[in-house]
């Protein structure tokens, strides 16, 4: 597969080969030696692209940095390396401005993602994790959007221990951020017990073998030792620029599309027989949702359907597909780097050639597939192995207790306690208890009861998600995931004021472009554009495999009720026998359909006003 030859692109020669050591820059104007960060400025790559570079495999100035107790900050690079390590450094942007009046640092803090691939956490471990949110976080675990958890507010002087902390149950935080395959998610639905463990196992297997191999992480958190000497470490992968970008992996098992695979770089649907049995898997490639608001060069893009491979060659595809990305994306310019780009750039079709070169055989042709919607399924449902599974509804994944509401944090903690089974999240920020034995289903269930759990929720809210947004997330342009609730009791309202109340729609919201909880392949997406300002986008698919249109600018937060409402009223007089409301709206003529990535600015035709 890698053979560490240089590999040209089709763009022209790599710059840079990982393993052979080889570099292909352009000659430097002098014969003075100059080191391989000035050939790449030189080359004109990213700023990112020198610092990869020089940081020593992923170690940088991180060591000495975490020593100057002046400062919770560290320095601007190395918070772009950081990221490796699975951390943001980030401020509370609620007292930024009152400190700054003061003449004081801003109130940085890290977030700290761990790497869980599928989601899959032992009650040992959940406990350890839970401690460490009230020991060094600030007293919540967040279920993310990718089946994993977000630490917020853990200060410098205390990253070390909540490193070993976290060491200590046998999970890390290694490439949960940064330029490399991240978490790796995995269908959870229990029900299908067979395939799901099939599609875990990959997932793992995805997850250990593109991890990087570089020692820093634990060198520099838990005081590992350098190995010094002869034996220069090594990334056989990734070599020592890593990818252009960040690239996200995860596994569907049909018919369910929690994972949201077509938001992806790379996935794999499960192909099953009668019995549920993997034949083998369906590839996607080239899904992704960041872009910047005004430069329509930059857009969301659903993953195209590459191809088939047999159980036995995923793997070697997953690597290969990573590793063309690594050779052909585009490392001058990181808002162009995603491989949905890279994908645009040069078409499918050489895309699938490559990986097929790497692979040393053809992929087959996709197989049939049918997807019913990119929701969780709540409440409890027997496996086909006799365990029982309880999924809970968290609001926005937040795992905390709220005085006369939900206590999560606590609850969870006590079904820890005395579970047998395990703990999973899904894509959508909940949490299932999981291979629970018939006998304990009762116990489990008056805990969920008493801690005022809640096993579900309003037909809209149960399919909603925000992302963190403020005042955590310095990309942040908007509030997200602090109002959707009081935005979800209005349109509740709205809703059932046109019998509408038990009807699935879809609907997230991000503070910003990025995309984080998914918005763009939601009936409806909220992306912050300014304080309390938002484009309203409509029209995605209810199983997550279209996206959506703009349909209105800058609405202001108590302006959406009324944006949707004539939506919804025209939704309930004129829809047709079980259309969704994404397809609904496209077919009443108030957006265009989108097709795929390069028409999502495209706004076609006299769009009905409602
Ligand atoms: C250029 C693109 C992006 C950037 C720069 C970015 C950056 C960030 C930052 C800074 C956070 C931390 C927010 C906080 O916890 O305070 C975050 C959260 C997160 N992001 Fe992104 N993000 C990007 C796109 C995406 C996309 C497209 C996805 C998913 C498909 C994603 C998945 C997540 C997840 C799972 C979280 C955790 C919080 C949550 O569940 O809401 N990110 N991102
Ligand atoms: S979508 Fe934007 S605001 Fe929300 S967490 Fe991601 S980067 Fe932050």
């Amino acid at each position: 597969m890698d053979d560490h030859k240089p590999i040209d692109t089709p763009d022209g020669p790599a710059l840079e080969t990982p393993g052979a050591g080889a570099r292909r820059f352009e000659a430097p104007p002098s014969d003075l030696p100059i080191t391989e960060a000035e050939a790449a400025r030189l080359a004109g790559l990213a700023h990112n692209e020198h610092l990869k570079i020089a940081s020593g495999y992923l170690r940088g100035g991180l060591a000495d940095g975490l020593l100057k107790h002046a400062t919770g900050a560290i320095s601007e690079d190395d918070g772009q390396l950081v990221k490796f390590h699975g951390m943001y450094m980030q401020d509370d942007r609620d007292i930024r401005a009152e400190r700054t009046k003061k003449k004081l640092e801003k109130a940085f803090s890290f977030m700290i993602r761990l790497r869980i691939a599928g989601g899959v956490v032992t009650p040992k471990q959940w406990l350890a994790l839970d401690q460490i949110a009230t020991t060094y976080a600030n007293g919540t675990l967040r279920a993310t959007t990718r089946q994993t958890f977000q630490y917020h507010g853990v200060i410098k002087s205390n990253l070390k221990r909540t490193m070993a902390a976290i060491d200590a149950v046998l999970l890390d935080t290694i490439a949960a951020c940064g330029d490399v395959n991240r978490n790796v998610m995995a269908a959870t639905n229990p029900a299908q017990a067979g395939a799901h463990k099939v599609a875990y196992q990959l997932a793992k297997d995805i997850s250990d073998s593109l991890l990087p191999k570089t020692n820093a992480w634990r060198e520099i958190w838990l005081d590992g030792e350098r190995v010094v000497g002869g034996e220069e470490e090594f990334e056989p992968v990734y070599g020592k620029t890593y990818l252009p970008r960040k690239f996200k992996t995860v596994v569907a098992v049909p018919p369910s599309n929690e994972v949201d695979i077509f938001a992806h770089d790379l996935g794999f649907i499960a192909i099953l027989d009668k019995k549920n049995k993997v034949t083998g898997w369906n590839v996607t490639v080239g899904g992704g949702m960041g872009m910047t608001h005004g430069e329509s060069d930059t857009f969301p893009r659903t993953a195209d359907v590459m191809g088939f491979c047999a159980p036995q060659d995923a793997l070697k595809v997953a690597e290969a597909v990573m590793t063309v990305q690594r050779d052909w994306g585009n490392r001058k310019n990181r808002k162009n780097a995603r491989l949905k780009y890279t994908i645009e750039r040069f078409g499918l079709d050489a895309f699938r050639a490559e990986v097929e070169n790497r692979i040393g055989k053809k992929l087959g042709s996709p197989k049939p597939f049918v997807f019913d919607g990119n929701g969780d399924r709540y409440g409890w449902v027997e496996g086909d192995d006799g365990r029982h599974h309880l999924t809970l509804y968290v609001p926005s994944g937040r795992i905390k207790d709220v005085e006369g509401g939900p206590q999560f944090l606590t609850g969870l903690r006590r079904i820890a306690e005395i579970h047998e089974g395990d703990f999973r999240l899904t894509g959508n920020q909940n949490v299932i208890i999981a291979n629970v034995p018939a006998g304990k289903r009762a116990e489990i269930e008056a805990l969920v009861d008493q801690y005022a759990m809640t096993k579900g929720a309003g037909a809209l809210r149960r399919n909603s998600m925000a992302c963190v947004a403020l005042p955590t997330c310095g990309l942040a342009l908007a509030e997200s995931e602090r109002y959707l609730p009081d935005l979800l009791t209005e349109l509740e309202e709205s809703l059932a004021s046109h019998g509408l109340q038990d009807e699935e729609i879809t609907i997230r919201s991000t503070g910003c472009p990025n995309g984080c909880a998914r918005p763009f392949i939601a009936e409806i997406g909220l992306v912050g554009r300014g304080p309390e300002r938002y484009h309203l986008y409509l029209g995605a698919a209810f199983d997550g495999s279209r996206l959506s249109k703009l349909y209105r600018e800058d609405v202001t937060a108590a302006e959406i009720r009324g944006v949707l409402d004539p939506l919804f009223a025209a939704y309930a007089k004129d829809r047709q026998l079980g259309e969704h409301f994404g397809d609904f709206v496209i077919r009443a003529g108030f957006v265009s359909k989108t097709t795929n990535g390069p028409d999502f600015h495209e706004r076609t035709g006299p769009l009905k006003a409602a």
